[in-house]
């Protein structure tokens, strides 16, 4: 069965002194909370990561890299590998964010060779998508969304899905304080699992978890999370308060 997962996407924010500070907020919170099928997941940024491993560990908390190289190795100044993350104790790796497309030119052709490097490095893979908001006015949504997912993916097998966690992010909503309805999000998410079983079956399309991401915070969390394909939230700005994640977290 599926599971629910509250990512937090910090971006490029929190020193180490923060990150360590935010992990061990997080940490103290949830003990008190019951999270049977929930995953909390945290992604800092790459030079705190090492330190939000250690500092997560013997708690529910998993922490996850927003970004990765294609390559193996190599002349690639400034990047990073999957080998590096596996060796700092990184399991989940963040791809296809938004931002990493609008202002680091990241393609769904790049994006699928990373998928298959994280993959091949028994990397899981938080695959991030979703349209402009031109696309919705000119009501193209589905056909950006349901691209983007099948240029990146759909050459993968079956088996692949196991490993990799669904995250549809409308542009218009990501830090705009505007979220997608719950309904927006519910007919977007179930038209995703639709393309999923399409391509691999039901049993693959049930398995994937989807995750809505878009200005959530505790106050819309709840009814987002309610609709029966939605199954979790990436989560940016409300993700760098312990108190907010954890309402967030505890919406389910
Ligand atoms: P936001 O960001 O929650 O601040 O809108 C979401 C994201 O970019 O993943």
């Amino acid at each position: 069965m599926r599971k629910n997962i509250v990512a937090g996407n910090w971006k490029m924010n929190n020193d180490l002194k923060a990150t360590k500070k935010l992990v061990k907020q997080i940490k103290k919170t949830l003990k008190k909370d019951k999270l049977k099928n929930t995953r909390v997941i945290v992604a800092p940024t790459f030079v705190n990561l090492t330190a939000a491993v250690k500092r997560s560990k013997k708690s529910k908390i998993e922490v996850a890299a927003q970004n990765m190289h294609q390559a193996a190795n190599g002349a690639f100044t400034g990047e990073i590998s999957a080998e590096m993350l596996r060796s700092a104790g990184v399991k989940t790796v963040i791809l296809g964010h938004s931002e990493r497309r609008a202002y680091f030119g990241e393609t769904d052709a790049l994006l699928a060779e990373k998928v298959n490097t994280a993959l091949a490095n028994n990397i899981e893979v938080i695959f991030c998508f979703g349209e402009e908001l031109a696309d919705r006015k000119a009501g193209k949504e589905e056909a950006v969304v349901g691209g983007q997912i099948k240029n990146a993916l759909f050459h993968l097998e079956a088996d692949a899905f196991n490993k990799i966690v669904l995250a549809y992010e409308p542009v218009w909503a990501i830090g705009t304080g505007e979220t997608a309805s719950p309904e927006q999000a519910q007919d977007m998410h179930s038209f995703i699992r639709k393309n999923l079983a399409d391509q691999y079956g039901n049993d693959v399309a049930e398995n994937v978890s989807i995750l809505y991401g878009g200005s959530v915070k505790p106050a819309n969390a709840q009814e987002i999370f309610s609709k029966p394909d939605v199954d979790g939230g990436l989560i940016g700005g409300a993700s760098l308060k312990a108190e907010d994640f954890c309402a967030i977290i505890n919406a389910f």
